[in-house]
């Protein structure tokens, strides 16, 4: 090539990139703390925070210490939550019937919430896995060799209808049961709750990256494994047709906001749910996509305050108006600075 060298070039593409302004003109996707929701786990008692050692920064709080955290929360923009109890061993069965006490753990820390910081939006999860010894969703058949579909949708009916007593303004069923969100929104009908909304994890994976979840809620201990299979209701990790044939029939069945999940590893997913529904569209950045770039932080391999942002906005950009996040409180702090 001669030093002189020119392209005959029209398009140079790399001219609104020149400057830091011309860059922030043609941004086409920018995270606001509003975009987060911040999972959060609640235990009994007066405890000390118990921080989850798989999730650096995600500790298991108190209900008092728990409302302390809505309120940050709040202040910095985060318009939601959705909280996951820990129950003590011993509460917990084979029916999970701790899931339909009347003044379980997470109704008590719901109403205390919804009391004391009344403009955050509270959601909570409709399945059984925190209050079933074995850890699954649902109830078991005879045989113990599934859950029982239509006898678990019965149950989380129930316990949808005891969330929204307690104040919930989104119930988001993540137990992947054949009609379980159609049975949820008749069941909230039927009790007066036409005003409770419904977040369906919808297009739920059968993913090795909530691992560190299933410690902070104890149900991978109480299944006595980490790789308690759960094949039989959530999706196979290769199937993308079977993901758009689970979100159009929980948008169908009533559900007002679509959920993916994992989110990362499943952004055509996102994508392709978004151009499938009107409705919201929500992710789930999961414990294990947080706790990998937690993990390689340490080491000094990635820089977390960029691969965060990175990954959030990636996530977005796929589809994504909404994503549940542990990074929720720490994204809202650094945009708002
Ligand atoms: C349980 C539930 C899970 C998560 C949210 N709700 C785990 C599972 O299905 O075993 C995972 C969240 C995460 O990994 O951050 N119904």
């Amino acid at each position: 090539m001669p030093d002189n060298f020119k392209l005959d070039l029209t398009q140079r593409p790399r001219r609104l990139r020149r400057t830091a302004s011309l860059r922030a003109m043609t941004e086409e996707t920018v995270l606001r703390p509003a975009n987060f929701i911040a999972p959060l786990f609640v235990v009994e008692g007066k405890r000390a925070p118990e921080p989850i050692a798989s999730m650096p920064g995600v500790s298991r709080l108190s209900i008092a210490d728990l409302v302390k955290e809505c309120r940050a929360l709040a202040k910095l923009g985060v318009p939601a939550v959705a909280l996951f109890p820990k129950l003590d061993a011993k509460l917990k069965d084979e029916e999970g019937t701790a899931a339909l006490h009347e003044d379980g753990l997470i109704l008590r820390a719901v109403r205390a919430v919804k009391q004391q910081v009344p403009e955050i939006t509270v959601m909570t999860d409709i399945a059984l896995d925190p209050y079933t010894t074995h850890g699954h969703d649902g109830v078991l058949n005879a045989a113990r060799d599934d859950v029982e579909n239509d006898r678990t949708v019965a149950i989380l009916a129930k316990m949808a209808v005891l969330h929204a007593r307690a104040g919930v303004d989104l119930v988001a069923p993540s137990d992947m049961m054949d009609g379980r969100v159609l049975a949820i929104r008749k069941a909230l009908d039927a009790a007066d709750f036409t005003g409770t909304g419904i977040m369906a994890y919808s297009a739920k994976f059968n993913s090795a990256y909530y691992g560190p979840f299933r410690d902070a809620v104890g149900s991978a201990k109480a299944a006595g494994t980490k790789l308690l299979s759960k094949a039989t209701y959530q999706l196979g990790p290769g199937n993308r047709r079977s993901a758009i044939i689970e979100a159009t029939l929980d948008a169908a069945e009533g559900a007002d906001i679509i959920m993916v999940k994992p989110a990362g590893p499943y952004l055509d997913i996102i994508r392709e749910v978004r151009m499938a529904t009107r409705k919201p569209v929500a992710a789930y950045q999961v414990s294990g996509e947080y706790a990998q770039l937690h993990a390689a932080a340490r080491l000094g391999w990635l820089d977390l305050a960029r691969t965060r942002h990175e990954s959030l906005l990636a996530i977005r950009r796929a589809g994504a108006e909404m994503i549940l996040t542990y990074f929720a409180k720490d994204m809202a702090a650094e945009l708002s600075k």
